[in-house]
């Protein structure tokens, strides 16, 4: 994902030619201003602020993957667990002829859980790292090539604008990895309402919720010994450099990641180590010494709690599925 900055026409993630079906593939994400507004307003805040989403440059993206190889990541593993424990029966629930729609989806390498015991009609992963999804979608082709993929480009923070490539084949969506848990409460109530907007009375939402646990697990999550995380969080700086042309130093930066019991949140954030200025879209940014630049949160939910927000959002529970320690739920929404 590259910018021009200057340019308020040109579109962030470059336009993607090569396509699996008929229908069109990607979508410019944003314009340069929009970005910049984005981001020069978070970065005005106190405490400064960057939104998750500008991690995922391809650099980002991949290091993202290299986290969940990690021992202390425990979620791809336990969410693993159980959709193999309960393949079936998710089958079962999701059925046959849908459209699976998965937001984020990243490597597509999760998809894979349920594929080829479920049937889908078409696969519509969607992303915001356009050059990785598209890698991603052309490998999982590849593997299942009588599936219909199409990868759509977007930012879903932006409302989702689904395009079904098959008719009459109903969208479930599949949201894996607790990637819920980055939105603000409230604010993830309205993505699941865009999720359930889709709809139109017929389809699904398949879910992966991290739950509450003990700290020292959880902290241990997010500083991994390897220090991938920190790489991740700290890739941030020059993602906003590339987008926007700027000199922001993650030499004079250190991942700072903690639990918040009030909260229910992991934070992350990046320490600055030593007070400076940096440039970034033109503008001087002052970094005071110990200055903590807040970059993500991932909201912790036990099963109740998080079925409560899904009902905000026109959902009714259908099904929970949990690993024995009840570290992670998976459950099954259809519209109420
Ligand atoms: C935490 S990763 C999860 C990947 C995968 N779904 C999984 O469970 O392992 C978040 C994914 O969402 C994508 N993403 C983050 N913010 C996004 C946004 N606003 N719009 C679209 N995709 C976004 C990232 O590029 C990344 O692939």
């Amino acid at each position: 994902m590259r910018a021009t900055a200057g340019n308020a026409a040109e579109s962030v993630s470059p336009p993607i030619n090569k396509t699996f079906t008929t229908m069109p593939l990607s979508q410019p994400v944003a314009t340069v201003d929009a970005v910049e507004l984005e981001i020069m307003t978070g970065l005005a805040r106190t405490p400064k602020q960057i939104s998750p989403k500008y991690f995922y440059d391809q650099q980002g993206s991949e290091l993202f993957d290299a986290i969940t190889e990690l021992d202390e990541y425990y979620v791809p593993r336990v969410e693993k667990e159980i959709f193999s424990a309960h393949r079936d029966a998710i089958c079962e629930a999701i059925g046959e002829g849908v459209t699976l729609v998965e937001p984020g989806a990243g490597s597509c390498e999760k998809v894979k859980w349920l594929l080829p015991d479920l049937e889908p009609s078409a696969y519509v992963p969607m992303d915001i790292s356009g050059e990785h999804l598209q890698a991603s979608a052309s490998a999982l082709k590849a593997e299942f090539d009588e599936l219909t993929v199409m990868p759509q480009v977007c930012d879903h923070t932006q409302g989702i604008d689904l395009e079904l490539p098959v008719e009459d084949a109903p969208p479930v969506f599949f949201y894996p990895g607790s990637s819920i848990g980055n939105f603000e409460p409230d604010v993830a109530v309205d993505f699941l309402r865009d999720m359930r907007a889709q709809m139109n009375g017929d389809g699904g939402l398949l879910i992966g919720v991290d739950a509450k646990k003990d700290t020292d697990v959880l902290h241990a999550a997010y500083n991994d010994a390897e220090g991938v995380t920190a790489q991740f969080n700290l890739n941030v700086l020059d993602n906003l450099n590339n987008l926007l042309g700027g000199n922001l130093d993650s030499d004079k930066f250190e991942h700072h990641a903690l639990y918040n019991d009030e909260q229910g949140r992991i934070e992350m954030h990046l320490r600055c180590t030593e007070a400076h200025a940096a440039r970034l879209a033109g503008h001087t940014i002052r970094f005071a010494d110990g200055e903590l630049v807040h970059t993500e949160n991932s909201y912790k939910y036990h099963p109740e709690e998080f079925v409560e927000l899904a009902e905000q959002a026109g959902f009714e529970q259908s099904q929970l599925w949990q690993d024995n320690r009840g570290w992670f739920s998976v459950l099954y929404f259809e519209p109420a």
